[in-house]
């Protein structure tokens, strides 16, 4: 039997969630519920697709991404763990750590009253990241697929010493012209300018207008963040648990030409409201507690 004939025996939910080779050949799980449609790749553990019913899909992703086993996809929604971009001692080790590399175990899934489903996902170390980052630890990964998207990351320390990690659901959302949204709930807050030596600034304006190379990490921040676009004329919403930092990123034309998994012009058509815990929010856990993050997206 194939691995994908094994998922679907074992974690089909009939009508609603099936699994299938996507891009490339990658194995992707299906949602389609009442409200919305997604689409899930093992890859990564990375939600590509999300589109409620009627509307322009909320997340953004690149027609130049490679699906290639040994990359990230550009693009949707990857999880970034245990590191956030760079790792400071390893230059040579993965940007935004390995999570988003790995291919994910299948845990369960759940179809609820409502017609929402969720698909779970775990992970736990294997020998190659046992080499970057020898630490024992699982992961599981919810996403619940209704009227609203619900991401819930959870993180638990196996070992017998504290677990030091970084954690980001790096969400792609599309916008019409990303020079014309608003970002609403960053008003007053501290932020690192990564495209300024990671100089500590403070945003003063709510909302946060797009007019450049934009790549910031908000501190001490729960906050809940809209993106109002008046071309595609909604808003997205971005509510979130367990994180105490926001990063927004979009890397505007120079930096997006430097990219090969992603097309010209595509730059303006995304924005990243990135949820996490990095810098001096990294986690650290104690031996046998588990740390949850979730994001909650409506639009
Ligand atoms: C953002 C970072 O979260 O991710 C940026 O703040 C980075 O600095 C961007 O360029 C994309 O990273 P990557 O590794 O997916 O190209």
């Amino acid at each position: 039997m194939s691995a994908i004939a094994a998922l679907q025996e074992r974690f089909a939910l009939p009508a609603t969630l099936h699994f299938e080779a996507g891009e490339n050949g990658l194995t992707r799980a299906v949602f389609t519920t009442p409200h919305a449609q997604a689409h899930l790749y093992l890859h990564g553990a990375h939600l590509t697709h999300y589109q409620l019913t009627g509307q322009a899909p909320v997340l953004f992703l690149s027609g130049c991404s490679e699906f290639a086993a040994d990359k990230a996809i550009r693009g949707g929604v990857p999880i970034v763990f245990p590191w956030f971009g760079a790792r400071s001692d390893d230059k040579s080790a993965p940007s935004h750590g390995f999570a988003r590399l790995r291919d994910w175990d299948v845990a369960s899934t759940t179809l609820h009253h409502d017609g929402s489903a969720t698909l779970e996902l775990s992970l736990a170390p294997d020998q190659a990241s046992q080499k970057l980052w020898p630490a024992s630890w699982e992961m599981s990964y919810r996403v619940t697929v209704g009227a609203t998207l619900h991401l819930e990351l959870s993180v638990r320390n196996t070992s017998d010493t504290a677990l030091h990690f970084e954690d980001v659901l790096h969400t792609y959302f599309v916008v019409g012209d990303v020079h014309r949204v608003g970002v609403e709930g960053l008003g007053s807050t501290e932020y690192l300018d990564k495209t300024d030596a990671m100089q500590q600034k403070r945003q003063n304006t709510d909302p946060l207008h797009i007019t450049a190379e934009t790549d910031r990490v908000y501190l001490n921040t729960r906050a809940t963040c809209v993106i109002d676009d008046p071309d595609l004329n909604r808003r997205i919403t971005v509510e979130k648990r367990g994180s105490d930092a926001t990063v927004v990123w979009n890397p505007a034309q120079d930096k997006a030409s430097k990219m090969a998994d992603l097309c010209d012009d595509e730059w303006p058509r995304f924005l990243c409201v990135e949820s996490g815990n990095i810098g001096p929010h990294a986690i650290t856990l104690a031996p046998g507690a588990t740390h949850t993050m979730s994001v909650t997206i409506s639009a």
